[in-house]
């Protein structure tokens, strides 16, 4: 299995360029199979979540081509409506197939997703709001077995603003005569780019990116060409490991009102951050201690707080990080105390006391996000730090260590 080897502490500077947002494609690919014309999507990134997708996709019968930056997927011939439980249980975000293979064929047969490492992550919200509309959904042998009787407009309020129940109700409202009303909706931007990608392609989609979406029926699709956003949660981490070296740094390729609210607060703890449309500009900075509490958009998101958390091991003072969203999502927390942090759990609040410097140790990856929290502080830490299971971070971040060296960070990849 593949590692980093990661010298520090290092200085960072010069630019790094964001990739499309991994959260954003995964459901713009789900939503490929609405579609009975070719869509071309531009600079999906190298990540084994996409390409756990893609692979989806083909296994469903839709055909792929990939030429330079854009990739051709052609779904008008549907041959399958499963999704197996071999690749849904390697990735969670396979449950976005199930509200599309509703609308275009009527049924589905996706495997449950089961739990992952950073909570039980079930998909009752998903599956109760696609009853409401009509489908039948029966659970067997670790499947989800979905039949669209006549899929009806109605009102779903959910008990949570789920982003992928979100998701999911909006694909799998896309031909439902009438218009479907999803109440507490997620507003995270990544809906906001599905919907936009749903209305390229001929859909009609209203409110997304606020708590009420409206989704109107239509009867065809159309051919389309896309681009997703750019991945807000690659750009706080590179925001992150900037500030943690006090380095200047900047991050392109994203629309820094994506991050406002981890902007906000950063700046409130003393950062020295400009922004234009398109980028985030990291000075070096004194900062004061973090009291932040993870919450749905447009609060403090869980997919930065495990970076965060590596910032505040060395800001002088006290932090307090309390995760809101998810149960388990702590992980980082012995491997960053390996590294020399001071961290104290109660419950789902960490208390985090700065120390002067980090040192380097053999760390272990245990999910995406923690995974980067632990490389951020590697390049911190003084010495030479090996982080292993480094699969976890191959998930979301497209070219991790190639980026980081265009940075000026000492690491390499080795295959051991
Ligand atoms: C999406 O996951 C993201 N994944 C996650 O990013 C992100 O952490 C999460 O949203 C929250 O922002 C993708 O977009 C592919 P949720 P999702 O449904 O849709 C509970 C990453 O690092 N819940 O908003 O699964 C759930 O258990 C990943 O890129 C139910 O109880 O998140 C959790 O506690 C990790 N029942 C909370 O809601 C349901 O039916 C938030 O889940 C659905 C969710």
């Amino acid at each position: 299995m593949d590692k980093l080897i990661i010298e520090g502490p290092s200085k960072l500077s010069g630019t790094v360029k964001i990739s499309r947002a991994k959260n954003a494609y995964l459901p713009i690919l789900a939503a490929v199979l609405l579609n009975d014309k070719p869509v071309h999507l531009k600079n999906l990134p190298e990540l084994r979540d996409i390409r756990t997708m893609l692979t989806l996709l083909q296994n469903l019968g839709v055909r792929i081509d990939q030429r330079d930056n854009v990739t051709t997927l052609d779904p008008s011939n549907l041959s399958n409506h499963m999704a197996t439980y071999e690749l849904v249980k390697t990735m969670r975000a396979s449950i976005f197939v199930l509200g599309p293979l509703l609308a275009r064929l009527g049924k589905a047969r996706v495997s449950l997703p089961g739990g992952c490492a950073i909570g039980t992550r079930p998909i009752d919200i998903h599956l109760e709001n696609l009853k409401k509309m009509g489908a039948e959904i029966i659970i067997e042998a670790g499947y989800v077995e979905a039949t669209k009787r006549n899929l009806q407009a109605v009102h779903l309020p959910l008990k949570f603003p789920s982003v992928g129940a979100t998701e999911n109700l909006m694909m799998a409202a896309v031909f439902t005569p009438g218009t479907t009303v999803i109440e507490n909706a997620a507003r995270e931007p990544e809906i906001e780019d599905l919907a936009n990608f749903i209305n390229a392609m001929g859909g009609k989609v209203e409110g997304a990116g606020t708590s009420k979406i409206q989704i109107t029926g239509v009867n065809e699709l159309r051919e389309v060409e896309y681009e997703a956003i750019g991945d807000r949660i690659e750009a706080a981490t590179y925001v992150m490991a900037a500030l943690m070296t006090k380095s200047e740094v900047k991050v392109v390729g994203i629309n820094p009102i994506h991050l406002e609210f981890v902007i906000d607060t950063l700046r409130s703890m003393g950062a020295n951050i400009d922004t234009d449309e398109n980028s985030i500009h990291v000075k070096p900075s004194e900062l004061k201690p973090a009291k932040i509490e993870t919450q749905p958009y447009p609060g403090f998101p869980t997919d930065v707080q495990a970076q965060m958390m590596a910032l505040c091991c060395v800001i002088p003072g006290n932090s307090m990080i309390t995760e809101a969203i998810f149960e388990n999502r702590f992980m980082h927390v012995p491997e960053l105390t390996r590294l020399g942090a001071k961290i104290e759990l109660k419950g789902n609040t960490a208390f985090i006391e700065g120390v002067e410097e980090l040192s380097a140790a053999p760390v272990m990856c245990t999910d995406l996000r923690a995974s980067a929290a632990l490389v951020v502080a590697a390049i911190t830490a003084k010495g030479r730090s090996e982080i292993s299971r480094v699969y976890h971070i191959d998930r979301g971040y497209e070219r991790l260590d190639q980026k980081l060296a265009g940075l000026g960070v000492r690491v390499q990849r080795t295959n051991e």
